[in-house]
């Protein structure tokens, strides 16, 4: 039998629901997340947010925090993702390493132009992203990739968001593993501009949801759960990017679980609802600019892991059982 919702119900029922939401959207007074004026290009400027900096901002902190058993959250989840290396991420740098080496048909290839596994290229993924002085534009580092391999050696399938331009960032972020992360944002200019646009774009509501990239990653949201995890302060992020992200990926990926930076910004504006950007398009490199910047004077950490799937815990808390 077809029941028949009276028209009057519905309306009441329809009024009902949109009620708060008008209530509330009278209320937002905010087009910005707060906090927008209090960041600095500096890892350090996490004082002025979560303040667990003190925690995190150099190995021998972690130790201590680690011994003193705080919890990853505590630690911006540097505890494992910015201090221990990953073995399977590891064992993907040699594919990168391989795509640098490999010729193509005219015998050309990446190492070329920036030495056998890129030994020219060491250190350069702390500054990057960088003015192209040629295309008078700000890039990333997959950004660059996929310039050079289109431009100089014709492979016109290595864009942004493809397993080898991820598998060759992943490689030459690696060759700069422990290099201090040095975006200049203070000198006017190109990048400057970039990363305040950046920082707009992070800090602005958007989309389904009206949140920010803020409203998840400052306090009190960081640290605490949302959606099943925890979300960081995003200062120091960038230092471990690209990152090996085993088991999580987006539907339709085939980049052997690796998230470079762009791939990370996307998979949040997607589980956020917000509208995904292009990688490597002005937007997205904005918001890489100021998420790098934001990890300034931290040492990059490359290859870690996105989660842990250490079980010594387990181990301990049966030893504590048993005692
Ligand atoms: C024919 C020479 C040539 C080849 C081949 C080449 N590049 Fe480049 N590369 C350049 C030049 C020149 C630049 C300077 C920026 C520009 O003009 O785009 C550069 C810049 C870069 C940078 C930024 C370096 C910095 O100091 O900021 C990276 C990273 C890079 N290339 C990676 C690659 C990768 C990966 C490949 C292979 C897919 C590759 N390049 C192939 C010539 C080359
Ligand atoms: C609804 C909450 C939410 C919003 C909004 C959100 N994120 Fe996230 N983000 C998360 C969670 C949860 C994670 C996974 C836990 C973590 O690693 O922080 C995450 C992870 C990240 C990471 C990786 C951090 C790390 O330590 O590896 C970066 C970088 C990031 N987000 C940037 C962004 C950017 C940029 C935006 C805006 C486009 C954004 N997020 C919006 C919740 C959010």
């Amino acid at each position: 039998m077809k029941t028949k919702i009276p028209k009057a119900a519905l309306v009441a029922a329809l009024v009902a629901g949109i009620c708060p939401v008008t209530v509330f959207a009278a209320e937002v007074r905010h087009d910005f997340w707060p906090g927008r004026d209090k960041v600095i290009p500096h890892v350090s400027g996490d004082e002025q947010f979560s303040n667990t900096y003190r925690y995190w901002k150099d190995e021998m902190s972690l130790d201590a925090a680690v011994t003193a058993g705080l919890m990853s959250h505590e630690m911006n989840y540097k505890d494992f993702r910015w201090r221990e290396k990953s073995l399977e991420g590891e064992m993907l740098l040699g594919e990168g390493q391989e795509l640098f080496n490999t010729a193509n048909e005219q015998g050309q290839s990446c190492a070329s132009c920036h030495g056998a596994d890129g030994k020219e290229l060491e250190g350069t993924y702390a500054r990057m992203p960088k003015y192209n002085e040629r295309l008078k534009r700000v890039v990333v580092g997959p950004t660059q990739i996929r310039i050079c391999a289109e431009e100089r050696l014709g492979r016109k399938d290595w864009g942004e968001d493809t397993r080898p331009n991820t598998l060759l960032a992943f490689y030459l972020a690696s060759l700069s593993d422990g290099e201090i992360i040095d975006v200049d944002v203070n000198a006017p200019g190109p990048v400057k501009d970039s990363y305040e646009r950046g920082r707009d774009l992070f800090f602005k509501r958007v989309g389904h949801f009206h949140f920010a990239c803020a409203s998840c990653h400052t306090p009190p949201s960081s640290g605490n759960y949302l959606r099943g995890q925890r979300p960081t302060t995003f200062f120091g992020d960038a230092a471990q990017y690209p990152i090996y992200h085993f088991p999580y990926q987006l539907a339709g990926d085939n980049l052997s679980y690796i998230f470079t930076m762009q791939h990370q910004i996307r998979s949040c504006q997607q589980l956020s609802r917000m509208y995904q950007g292009r990688e490597g398009s002005a937007p997205m490199t904005d918001i890489e600019t100021f998420l790098r910047a934001s990890a300034n004077g931290y040492p990059i950490s490359v290859p870690v892991s996105e989660y842990n799937m250490n079980t010594d815990y387990l181990e301990r808390s049966q030893q504590v059982s048993s005692q």
